[in-house]
Order: structure tokens, then sequence, then C-alpha cells
């Protein structure tokens, strides 16, 4: 038997809703040419106030699932990585099991902000190898819109709301998951942080301080962001026995376009090998890898046989690759 974990099927869904650079301009002190120069973003998906993260979720979860011609009842687990659930508790996972009336399986979240869908896939090849498993769902779903200070000109213009989701099972041949590898530095965890929880709970005095939306020190995000995506993605190289000059496609997380830039400088990868869709989503945190996958896939930017390349870098400090070979 193959020895690997495969992708058999992926899907994605975004709010209807798109909020422009133009539209920013009125709500606080910025403008469309510093957010298009310095970060690469022209508009991005929000979800309507009161929606269901697990709404959107779900329909990526179901294209997932008829892509990859698997029954919900044969889903055997799902684990959705997300920062932004519906609840508190439960799980969203929980929530979309219902949803998908997937009544087989076993549910729960992964929490490692951007870095949450390779953490999953990191989780469930591991899962998949060591346990009966045949099909694990794996979602990445965020609603960051729920936590960002809209009067903070130095986070509100960065974010959007989406989710991603593919099925994995077992590979009959040689493609499959090569590598994962994962990552974390607590000791940077003030970089990027919403302190709403249980050490600030709701309250009249959280909300007038901003103590429940995201704070961000940008620049030191960005220093550490190129470093550690370097850095995973050598891990994983190395673990898969490759080079970068193998990767026929890399996808990694679009949070701005000039760390993008960055990490494909640094790895000696051509533009013409990196996907770039930031400029369309902004940076939907652990969802942007898997919509940049389907679309890629569904794009024909993937081919059989082809060595693609996944990266992530997120609050924590967390980060995370994964080589796959479709
Ligand atoms: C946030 C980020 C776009 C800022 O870009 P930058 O080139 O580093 O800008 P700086 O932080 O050096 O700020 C430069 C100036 O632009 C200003 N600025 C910040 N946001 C602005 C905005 N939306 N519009 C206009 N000016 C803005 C700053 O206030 C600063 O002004 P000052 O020099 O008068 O203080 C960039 O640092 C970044 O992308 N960091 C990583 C963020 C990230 O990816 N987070 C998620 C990780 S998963």
């Amino acid at each position: 038997m193959s020895p690997f974990t495969c992708v058999l099927g992926s899907g994605h869904a975004v709010p209807p809703r798109i909020l422009t650079n133009a539209e920013l301009e009125q709500m606080v002190d910025t403008s469309e040419e510093w957010i298009i120069e310095r970060c690469g973003i022209r508009q991005r998906h929000i979800a309507a106030p009161g929606s269901a993260l697990s709404d959107l979720a779900t329909q990526a979860a179901q294209q997932a699932l008829s892509a990859a011609e698997v029954a919900a009842a044969d889903i055997d687990m799902i684990i959705v990585a997300t920062v932004t659930g519906d609840m508190k508790f439960p799980a969203m996972a929980c929530l979309i099991q219902e949803k998908l009336q997937a009544d087989n399986a076993a549910a729960f979240d992964v929490s490692a902000a951007c870095s949450g869908f390779l953490y999953s896939l990191h989780l469930a090849d591991s899962l998949m190898r060591t346990s009966g498993y045949r099909h694990i769902l794996v979602i990445a779903a965020e609603m960051l819109s729920s936590m960002v200070n809209w009067q903070d000109r130095n986070t509100c213009v960065l974010f959007g709301d989406g989710a991603g989701a593919v099925v994995l099972g077992r590979s009959d041949g040689s493609n499959g998951l090569l590598s994962t590898y994962v990552k974390s530095d607590g000791r940077h965890h003030k970089l990027l942080f919403n302190p709403g929880g249980s050490q600030h709970p709701p309250s009249h005095e959280t909300i007038d301080n901003q103590l429940a939306t995201i704070n961000m020190a940008g620049r030191e995000v960005f220093r550490h962001a190129v470093v550690s995506m370097t850095d995973a993605l050598n891990a994983a190289l190395e673990q898969a026995g490759l080079t970068s000059a193998d990767i026929d496609l890399l996808i990694p997380h679009q949070a701005n376009i000039r760390i993008i830039e960055g990490i494909g400088k640094r790895c000696k990868i051509p533009a013409d090998k990196v996907y770039v869709n930031v400029d369309r989503y902004g940076n939907t945190s652990a969802a942007s890898v898997p919509i940049a996958l389907n679309e890629a896939w569904r794009g024909g930017r993937i081919s059989s046989g082809d060595i693609v390349a996944l990266v992530t870098f997120g609050a924590g400090l967390t980060w995370s690759a994964c080589i796959i070979r479709f």
C-alpha cells in the first residue's frame, strides 16, 4: 500500500460582499495607493453582520466532497482550523458536522491562527498513517472581520473572510503529502494577538478599550514572516528529499505581496511559479492557503505529477509547510 496521504478534492467559498480600498479611504486615514503599494491588496470579501462562518465553511466542504466524490457519511474525521468560530464552544467542526450530516465523523477545531490549515494537514496526515481512517475532511475558515478594529488603519486594510477545504484519502500511488513541517515560537506572541478571552471576558470596559480586537506590530511581523516561511519551506523540502528547483508551484500564505515576493527571492523560486491572490482576498488567515490551492487546481495551474509547496506563517508565532505531489 502507498505510504502517502493524498488530496482527493478541494473547495472554497467567500462571502459575496466586497470591501474596496476606496471604501476604506472613507473609514480610516489611508489611501488606495498606499494599500496597493505596501500590501498588494485591491479588495477583500467581508461576511454580512450576523452571518454564520460555519455556513461558509460548509459550502467549501461540500464543494471539496463533491470534487473528491466522497459522501459526507464516509468522512471519519473533521478538523477545522479557525480562530473565529461561530461560538466560543462547541468547536465549529461540530456545527459543520451537523450541517453536512457527516454522522460517522469525530470533529474538533485547531487553533494555530494563519498556520492552522497546515497544522491541521500535519495532524491529519499523522492520523491517516496511524489509524484506520479512510477520509479526513480538513477545513480552514475565518471571519477576521469580526475581530478587526475598524478604526485601526494598521490592521483593518489587511484582512478578509473566507473558507477553504480539502478531503484527504489514502493514495494508491506516489502522489500525496511528501512532507509536513510545523514550528512555533511563543516568545513572540505579543507581536500579533487578540486579548479577548478568559483573562478579559466581555464587558463594557473590554469593548471600550478594544480588548477584543487584533493588535499587531506590523513591521516585526513582516520580518519574522519572511524568515520563518523560508525556514519552513527549506525544512519541508529537505524532509521530502527535494530542493526549491523541484517546485512546480509555490502557494504561500497570502498576507502581503511584499512578503510573498521576499520568500520567492530568498528561496530562488521564479515569480511565475508563485501563486498570488492576495490582491482579491486580502489575508484570510487559515483559509488563505486552501482558497489559493483550490483556485490553482481548478484553474489548471496544477497538473498530475506536479510538486506543490504550501507555506504559512501566523500568530503564535507559528509557521509551517507542506510538500505535495499531485
Ligand atoms: C502592516 C504593513 C502593511 C505596514 O507596512 P510597512 O511598510 O511595514 O509600514 P510601517 O509599519 O513601517 O509604517 C509606515 C507608515 O505607514 C503608516 N500606515 C500604516 N498603515 C497605513 C495605512 N493603512 N494607510 C496609510 N498609512 C499607513 C504607519 O502609520 C507609518 O506611518 P509613520 O511612519 O508616520 O508612523 C506591513 O508591515 C505588513 O504587512 N506586516 C505584516 C502584517 C501581516 O502579515 N500580518 C498577518 C500575519 S499572518
